[in-house]
């Protein structure tokens, strides 16, 4: 157990529970640097013992390379890759470069990362982790966020490890706009650290997701 972390710990144990009870959760864990943002991230990989396990981290020099990050966390999905409607295949093949073509449809992206999600947790529930979130292509962000948004009764975890400077220490908020529809009733509004909503705390880190 991390010192000091019970609260977090639990409310990570509570979201697993949620998504092996059928739903989809998304959280994002944020605060400044070292506070142990990566450290729960880990713990909830461990305590997922249940799940698979997909990853991908931002990586700052790769930040302007469309698509990196969402090519690691979607790299051992990609034999189901022919399972999906053929314009989404076809976008997500040009997106990691299985295939020529012009800019993919961001929109299409999305939508066969979403099915890809979708197929695979169909076996077993999912958990994603994105750690260092504000080091995501802007692609990658766009297109998570997108399946942040819409993620619902797939069995999908996705928790998303992001910096704040002036976050202090971590905060764990469900993003209000990546809300899934079943959780528009704020069941998930408890998950957090039970400190006080803060703007600054249901930030995504897309742009596309502004705070609310
Ligand atoms: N609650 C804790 N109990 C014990 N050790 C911890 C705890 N939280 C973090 N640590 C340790 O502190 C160090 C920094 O933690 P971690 O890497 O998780 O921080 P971070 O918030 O992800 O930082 P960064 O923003 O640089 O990615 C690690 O060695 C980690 O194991
Ligand atoms: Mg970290």
């Amino acid at each position: 157990m991390l010192r000091g972390r019970w609260q977090q710990c639990r409310a990570l144990d509570g979201l697993l529970a949620e998504v092996r009870a059928g739903c989809s959760r998304v959280l994002v864990v944020r605060g400044e640097a070292g506070i142990g943002k990566t450290a729960l991230l880990v713990y909830a990989a461990q305590a997922a013992h249940d799940f698979q396990v997909a990853r991908a981290e931002g990586v700052e020099s790769e930040m302007e390379l469309p698509f990196a990050a969402l090519h690691q966390l979607c790299g051992r999905m990609l034999d189901r890759l022919d399972r999906l409607p053929g314009p989404q295949r076809d976008a997500l093949g040009v997106a990691f470069g299985l295939r020529s073509g012009g800019a993919p449809d961001r929109f299409l992206v999305g939508l066969a990362v979403l099915s890809l999600v979708s197929e695979v947790a169909a076996g077993q529930p999912l958990l994603c982790l994105v750690d260092d979130a504000q080091w995501l292509d802007q692609a990658s962000a766009q297109a998570l966020a997108f399946v942040a948004r819409r993620v619902d009764a797939e069995t999908v975890a996705l928790l998303v490890g992001t910096r704040d400077p002036a976050g202090g220490d971590c905060l764990m908020r469900t993003p209000r706009h990546c809300w899934p529809r079943s959780c528009r009733d704020g069941s998930m509004s408890g998950s957090g650290t039970g400190s006080s909503p803060s703007p600054a705390a249901t930030r995504w880190p897309c742009s596309n997701c502004p705070a609310g």
